[in-house]
């Protein structure tokens, strides 16, 4: 026997002792209390009481610490109790985690098949995410006017219909409610996708049923800035399975959501090439709280909404947002439309005088990417690489939409005279009816009131 073949016989493979029989060295944790405390000092805790949590946690036994994503999670995971908190709420069957608004946005376009050739109808006041996620998927967003409910106009979508278009965005802009019901009439009459917008009216309700449930799907954003949510967030929302695949498959292309992950594809369409836009398990696990905490907040701010507006007296020249479902919005603003632009700064520089914290939408014609005007990225077709797609697809059938700054007059129109004021959950019945006395005071001295009728009750002229 060779000496090579004496060394092959002792390997542990071939019968003989393992030359590893146990580390001594005891696994340390990757994640643990100082992590913890970095977060503690993230909500602003006194040192004394990250000290006190200091003394309580550290001997727990976490063994390697938590994995902070939901790849391969060996826990229970939060992002997952998050979605499920938020389908409960949403009234949905699926609900889908994602980093933001702007990439759930951008999912659903993909998941619903919007891409090269196809137009996209958005209404020219939202957030300029809704827009740019169609040029992200690389389709042609078509801009629409709102009308007084500030939300998209159903009879300007129907007029931009065309060959090319593949869905229709509406978006409930702060806490308000779009008219779904024609929107869902033309949808149905030329077969188009709907992707409901909900990032900024999470929890409303259009004839009793949950905003985002209309279309095909409903995007949420859960970030700092809207009542739900605290860092980066978003939702997707949908009842279709296959929709749902697709936005998975989307938002983790690495498929740590399939039931085996390297499975060839189970059906078309299942498997294509998509991101990482997977929520992170802190994340997951301060919007489960959160969700936790929605209808309650709700339902304060529906109390506040209706106690301030209930006590408005409608005037001559005012016209109150036209609201869809008054018993469905959120309700965390309230806005009304006076007939002229410097008139709308009057207002609101008399009753932020009176202590209301009001505002004309376009003020001072600042620059602000909620209004279409300011969209140059689409208004001048801006593209990221010189070929300048998705504006020069071959895909699509040009001409491309008309773009320009004065595209939706009606749209500036009413964002120049129209007044915002943004109301607090936390006021008591007392807190309601001063504001709405500082409303009724300021609107008194400048107009008529209309004798007999309720605030809601007031349309617009046409
Ligand atoms: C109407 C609307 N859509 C989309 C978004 C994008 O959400 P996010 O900021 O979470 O990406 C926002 C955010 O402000 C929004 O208001």
């Amino acid at each position: 026997m060779t000496d090579r073949q004496d060394l092959q016989k002792n390997l542990a493979v071939q019968g003989g002792s393992p030359a590893v029989t146990g580390l001594e060295a005891p696994s340390q944790p990757k994640v643990g209390v100082d992590e913890f405390l970095e977060l503690a000092d993230t909500w602003g805790f006194s040192a004394e009481a990250q000290q006190a949590i200091r003394a309580a946690v550290e001997g727990e036994d976490i063994g390697g610490g938590p994995l902070l994503t939901r790849y391969y999670n060996p826990r229970p995971s939060k992002v997952t109790a998050f979605e499920e908190e938020a389908a409960k709420f949403l009234r949905t069957k699926y609900a889908l985690a994602v980093h933001s608004g702007t990439s759930a946005l951008e999912t659903a376009y993909i998941a619903a098949g919007i891409g090269p050739g196809c137009e996209v109808i958005v209404p020219g006041y939202t957030f300029f995410a809704t827009a740019a996620a169609v040029v992200s998927a690389k389709a042609i967003p078509v801009i629409a006017e709102i009308d007084e409910s500030l939300t998209i106009d159903p009879l300007d979508v129907a007029k931009k219909i065309g060959p090319k278009t593949k869905a229709i965005v509406p978006v409930h802009m702060i806490g308000t409610v779009c008219d779904m019901d024609p929107i869902m009439a033309l949808a149905t009459e030329h077969d188009l996708v709907v992707i409901e917008d909900t990032a900024q009216a999470c929890g409303s309700e259009y004839k009793g049923k949950r905003c985002g449930t209309f279309g095909d799907l409903g995007c949420f954003s859960i970030s700092s800035y809207k009542y739900v949510g605290a860092g980066e967030a978003g939702l997707v929302i949908t009842d279709d399975e296959r929709l749902y695949v697709r936005a998975q498959n989307h938002h983790d292309t690495g498929a740590c959501w399939r039931p085996d992950r390297y499975a060839k594809e189970r059906e078309e369409g299942e498997l294509f090439c998509g991101t990482n836009y997977r929520l992170s398990e802190l994340e997951g696990a301060v919007n489960l709280v959160q969700f936790k905490k929605a209808p309650a907040r709700l339902e304060r701010m529906r109390h506040v909404y209706k106690t301030v507006t209930g006590n408005l007296r409608p005037h001559k020249d005012i016209v109150p947002q036209q609201v869809r479902d008054v018993d469905g919005i959120v309700g965390y603003t309230m806005a009304f439309f006076a007939p002229d632009a410097p008139h709308a700064e009057v207002l609101a520089e008399a009753l932020r005088a009176e202590g209301v914290s009001a505002s004309v939408f376009t003020s001072g014609g600042a620059r602000d990417w909620h209004i279409y005007r300011y969209w140059e990225h689409v208004l001048e077709q801006k593209s990221a690489t010189a070929e300048g797609c998705p504006w020069t697809c071959p895909y699509y059938d040009k001409p491309l939409p008309p773009y320009a700054d004065d595209m939706c007059p009606r749209t500036l129109d009413l964002l120049s005279r129209g007044i915002v004021i943004y109301l607090s959950e936390w006021w008591t019945e007392g807190d309601c009816l001063q504001v709405a006395g500082a409303i009724n005071k300021v609107l008194d001295a400048y107009h008529d009131p209309i004798e007999g009728a309720a605030w809601h009750e007031i349309k617009p002229v046409r």
